[in-house]
């Protein structure tokens, strides 16, 4: 749940109609059943009828669960495919994956998530997200956060990097984040009109061959439609894709280290999804202000670095991941607490997924491995 959004035009009354001869298709959208969060869409034109459907076959990503700490670097990851063919898997498990995309070329085809949210991380360049209940335009530092079941489309992406996180568990809001009113609360390191829904644009007609790409992880199904998928009139509702700019995040900071969990953004069931944002450093008199060693017992640490200089790891630049696996401790390499004492501020921005199922790394990921990390501990 976000907040109530209502754009274009719709019966007065749901589940009515207003002109017997212009009749809107009213197609409910919607999370657990008939139960959780949910939008009401007015199409000009029934959404079931699709003209042919076909099987084509997908690359299913394999991910072979760590004993030790890695380093990835996805700098070495090559340009190549679409947004939706060019998903380059990095770390991930039966219930999340993780990829980073650097699309070369634009595609006419739509897509829609069949079984999992998608978080799109804007890591570098911009385009524009195109939906069924409207277009969001984005740049460098969004987050999109795509609930499964939206049809859209990503057009004239500029040389991007994108992050994508993929979860079989809806990706919300923290609920923690929220007042019994679901309202974000004050001391949030974001408020509600830092979102940005889509903006419903003129209803698409007119006949010819829409293909939609539908991901079911192990399979694509293919829909084509003889009627272009954004035809809505209007919608209204608590469900839709949206947009949040690590800009308009405020970090939470203190007079000693704050751990992650402050700086959480999104949450699941089975993980969280944190920024690390450019931020004042603690203010103690003798505070250390980069982390100390820890021991997660329970979770797998992710970390995608963004931008900015990242004090408390050696051999990161933009583009490294660090996968911290539980049952081994992690913490700053030698000499780093050292440089960072006195230090007032960081200029980092960094992408954390903390998992409390174990997460793997992907053959791809094995090919950009730095294979020396764990000794940067030692050296
Ligand atoms: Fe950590």
């Amino acid at each position: 749940m976000v907040f109530y959004v209502k754009q274009g035009k719709m019966p007065a009354t749901r589940h009515t109609y207003e002109n017997k001869g212009k009749l809107l298709r009213e197609e409910l959208l919607g999370e657990e059943s008939f139960e959780g969060s949910y939008s009401l869409l007015y199409h000009r034109n029934e959404p079931t009828r699709i003209k042919s459907i076909i099987e084509v076959e997908k690359k299913v990503p394999r991910f072979e669960f760590q004993k030790i700490h890695k380093l990835i670097d996805t700098a070495k990851v090559e340009r190549g495919g679409n947004y939706i063919n060019g998903r380059v898997p990095i770390v991930g498990n039966d219930n999340l994956i993780i990829s980073v995309s650097k699309p070369s070329s634009e595609t006419d085809l739509f897509f829609r998530h069949g079984v999992r949210d998608q978080l799109i991380f804007v890591h570098k360049g911009g385009g524009k997200f195109i939906c069924t209940q409207g277009e969001i335009d984005f740049g460098t530092g969004d987050y999109i956060l795509v609930p499964k079941g939206t049809l859209y489309k990503l057009q004239n992406l500029r040389n991007s990097v994108l992050l994508m996180v993929e979860s079989r568990d809806s990706i919300s809001i923290p609920q923690r984040y929220l007042n019994k009113y679901g309202q974000i609360k004050e001391g949030v390191p974001y408020y509600s009109r830092d979102i940005r829904p889509p903006i419903l644009k003129s209803a698409k007609y007119g006949k010819g061959n829409y293909e939609v790409y539908v991901d079911f992880d192990d399979k694509y199904i293919v829909e084509t439609r003889e009627d272009h998928p954004f035809d809505l009139e209007g919608w209204d509702g608590y469900l839709y894709p949206f947009a949040i700019n690590v800009r308009q995040m405020m970090p939470i900071v203190g007079k000693v280290h704050q751990p992650p969990p402050v700086h959480e953004t999104f949450s699941t069931k089975s993980f969280m999804v944190g920024t690390f944002l450019p931020r004042k450093f603690d203010f103690h008199e003798k505070a250390v202000p980069i982390s100390y060693y820890h021991s997660n017992v329970d979770t797998d640490e992710f970390l995608y670095y963004a931008s900015g200089n990242f004090m408390s790891r050696k051999g990161i630049s933009e583009g490294s991941i660090t996968l911290h696996v539980r049952g081994m401790v992690h913490g700053p390499q030698p000499g780093s607490i050292e440089r960072s004492i006195g230090k007032e501020s960081t200029d980092e921005i960094a992408v954390m997924v903390e998992s409390y199922d174990r997460l793997g790394m992907s053959q791809e990921a094995k090919t950009l491995e730095n294979k020396n990390y764990m000794m940067t501990w030692y050296e």
